[in-house]
């Protein structure tokens, strides 16, 4: 059967392997739509100050709770958490991490490499090996914001060049580190994770599989298409789309949805992160059904994150119907309002 042909897909329930929440109002604000997609989801550990212990993961993931249940009807969602990478985390941090059960993996940022980096590695094999070893040692994922901060590296080069100077020489001294390489955005990226030896998986988001490098200037510059990686040229989106699509269990599914407040996104100096959660799975839907691969979507979001990880699949079902759906202009955010990704552009899926 052709795709055009098909008017419903219920799939496992998908994992979102790739979260940002965030906390207080913009957390009330935000939990829901995930929840209501998806049965669990790795959430990032930038706040402001960022969660670097255990502690600050499991109070986090209090608060996340709590906010949970401000909403009715919610099916069961489970937040998996992170612990924030720094030169100073020791292995015994990671240790206690593991054998509390509800840390899932850690999270590298190069320092300044984004949103709330600033307290981010400034050395990895330098200043990181107790950590790096103790990763190893509990098979606990890195996971790997990878582009480099060298300002003399152009932007759209930031990912490829990390890949020579970071990602070879990390996974040559840890080669049993469990890797995963979060929202690639070229070919090199995509490439490098299909034909890598060893533990190595990438995360691919909903903005990198849909549009290139030019929506973020089509008729004027548009602030609510920029994020970090950026978006790039047409034929790293293709590569992008034949990786998610290919059925490969390397690559799954991680929105790395970023809200920010409408005013500090269009601002003269606007902060990086597409807001996704709202509408993820159409989107998703969205892509893989241009490729003509609606049947590769259930793996990419439901079985090869959960498998690298080490979890079990999920059991209940979400199902996706053929029908016209307008992405809304905006939702509200706290005591302000947030852009969802493609804003009123109309989608021919609609999620459960
Ligand atoms: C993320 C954010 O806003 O926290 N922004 C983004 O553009 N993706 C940080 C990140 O994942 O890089
Ligand atoms: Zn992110």
């Amino acid at each position: 059967m052709s795709d055009q042909n098909i008017t419903e897909l219920t799939i496992t329930r998908p994992d979102d392997w790739h979260l940002h929440l965030r906390d207080g109002v913009a957390l009330q604000a935000v939990v829901g739509h995930t929840a209501r997609q998806f049965a669990r989801a790795i959430i990032m550990p930038n706040l402001r100050p960022p969660v670097t212990t255990t502690e600050q993961a499991l109070a986090y993931r209090q608060r996340i709770e709590d906010a949970l249940r401000q909403h009715d009807d919610l099916p069961l969602f489970t937040p998996l958490m992170t612990l924030y990478l720094t030169d100073n985390t020791s292995a015994d941090e990671i240790v206690r991490a593991h054998e509390s059960g509800q840390v899932y993996a850690v999270k590298l940022y190069p320092a300044g490499a984004t949103t709330n980096s600033d307290a981010g590695v400034t050395d990895l094999l330098g200043k990181c090996g107790p950590a790096l070893q103790a990763l190893e040692r509990c098979g606990m994922p890195l996971l790997v914001h990878g582009e480099v901060t060298d300002p003399e590296i152009d932007v759209f080069d930031r990912e490829a060049v990390f890949i020579d100077r970071v990602m070879r020489p990390l996974r040559q001294a840890y080669p049993g580190l469990k890797v995963v390489f979060e929202h690639i955005t070229t070919k090199d990226g995509a490439e490098y994770v299909r034909d890598a030896e060893g533990p190595i998986a990438a995360t691919i988001t909903p903005q990198h599989l849909l549009y290139n490098r030019n929506a973020i200037f089509q008729g004027g510059v548009r602030p609510h298409w920029y994020c970090l990686p950026i978006l790039k040229r047409e034929i790293h989106r293709q590569a992008l789309l034949d990786a998610a699509t290919s059925g490969n269990s390397r690559f799954f599914l991680g929105t790395d949805s970023a809200p920010h407040a409408r005013g500090l996104k269009e601002h003269a100096c606007g902060c990086a992160g597409c807001y996704s959660a709202l509408h993820a799975m159409e989107l998703y839907a969205t892509a893989f059904e241009r490729a003509g691969r609606l049947d590769r979507l259930e793996g990419f979001a439901s079985f090869h994150g959960a498998a690298f990880y080490g979890l079990p699949r999920n059991t209940d079902t979400l199902t996706l119907r053929r029908e016209s759906y307008t992405i809304p202009a905006d939702v509200p955010f706290g005591d302000t309002s947030l852009v969802p990704l493609a804003a009123g552009e109309s989608l021919d899926w609609r999620a459960e």
